[in-house]
């Protein structure tokens, strides 16, 4: 049987990973400034979260939801005081897209409406309502096509307003990224936010903070919306919540009242998922992740900055981009393949950096040194070859 070919592929076979970084099959070392995709928070095989995924298998990995499971209750407290949101309720389900498609259902049931704001460059996952206010209409299927999602430009007060003003009383919610990841690191403005919350108390519609990718600490704040100062109705996280064990959460603010019914899951809040979520914020609390994030990506930010050649330099914390000009389009490339350093990258342009909550300083050397290396040697041959 062939694997379904949908994903591009680097021809690298990582076997192994500690911490910042992985090994291939012939022991070759690579430094992880992608995590995975933004899934690695608090570093590969945390011995931690080994032990307490090894405890947990060792008990109980799965039953169903029809019984107590009280490790869920235990984690829903612990992400309770670590996000600041104690009062809020956890629904646990197993990706991002079905965290978001919880959510928008849940504003649904909630306000009896249909409308969906989202925005430009958004993405919200791959199932059919998350997909469907995902700005990209090359992965939206024809059969997911609804009237019911409503893009607007990110950013634009003045088009949220608008919309409000004539449409208001139809939007069931607005969904938004703290910073936009696959977008190309956008980071939303706090006075943007800021309006969300304020119309949406106006109008009755739930405000949902996509964490998935933004979430979970990566920013310095346990949410990156919380840099606006405002609470939102529901947030959702994924990527970082289980350190690649799959686990996704819906936290929902306490005026928003279950039903029995309502949502549900087979998988999860599973036992074992929630070892490794427990396990996760257990370590972040601990060794005080979530202020290495702000500290080491404070320090890569400024460093990045003083390359003149890579522009609009963006993000928080351990969530920055920026733009690679054409006479440096090999730079991910070579980074990967010269410098073994994994990078993420956002269409056309950006490379995106998602390392673990964990980074330390040396490897934020290790990086910077090869990246301005690579930058300088780039440019030097695009020089060269305009002068022949
Ligand atoms: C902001 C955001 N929301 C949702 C998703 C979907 O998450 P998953 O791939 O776990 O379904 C992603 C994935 O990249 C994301 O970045």
């Amino acid at each position: 049987m062939k694997l379904f070919d949908v994903y591009p592929v680097n021809d690298i076979n990582i076997v192994k990973a500690k911490g910042s970084y992985v090994w291939d099959e012939k022991g070759v070392e690579y430094l992880d400034m992608y995590g995975g995709h933004a899934v690695i928070s608090i570093g590969h095989t945390h011995p931690h979260w080994v032990q307490k995924i090894e405890e947990q298998l060792e008990q109980i990995a799965f039953y169903s939801n029809s019984i107590k499971i009280s490790i869920q209750q235990r984690l829903a407290d612990k992400l309770g005081e670590v996000s600041g949101r104690n009062n809020y309720q956890l629904f646990l389900c197993n990706s991002g897209a079905e965290a978001n498609e919880n959510a928008l259902k849940l504003a649904s049931f909630f306000n009896g409406r249909k409308k969906i704001i989202s925005f430009s460059k958004a993405f919200h996952g791959r199932t059919s309502l998350a997909v469907a206010v995902t700005d990209n209409p090359s992965i939206v299927a024809p059969v997911n096509e609804t009237e019911n999602a409503i893009f607007l430009p990110f950013n634009d007060e003045d088009a949220l307003r608008n919309y409000f003003e004539k449409e208001g009383e139809k939007v069931s919610a607005v969904i938004i990224e703290g910073i936009q990841g696959v977008g190309g690191i956008n980071v939303a403005t706090d006075s943007f936010l800021q309006l969300i919350r304020k119309l949406c108390d106006e109008y009755g519609s739930v405000f949902i903070a996509d964490s998935v990718q933004c979430g979970y600490g990566r920013t310095g704040k346990f949410y990156s919306h919380d840099f606006a100062g405002v609470d939102a109705d529901i947030y959702t996280m994924a990527k970082g919540m289980g350190n690649g064990f799959p686990v996704a959460g819906v936290s929902i603010a306490p005026h928003i009242q279950p039903k029995h019914f309502m949502l549900g899951t087979t998988f999860g809040g599973n036992h074992l998922a929630c070892a490794a979520a427990l396990a996760v914020l257990e370590v972040i609390e601990k060794e005080n992740l979530m202020n290495n994030a702000e500290k080491i990506g404070d320090y890569l930010f400024s460093e990045i900055k003083k390359i003149p050649e890579l522009k609009n330099l963006r993000g928080k914390g351990l969530m920055i981009g920026f733009d690679v000009p054409p006479e440096l389009k090999d730079l991910k490339k070579n980074l990967l393949m010269k410098r073994h350093i994994f990078t993420g990258e956002a269409k056309p342009n950006v490379i995106r950096l998602l390392p673990s909550l964990a980074l330390t300083k040396n490897n934020a050397d290790k990086f910077l040194l090869a990246l301005r290396e690579e930058v300088s040697i780039l440019s030097k041959k695009y020089l060269e070859a305009g002068v022949s």
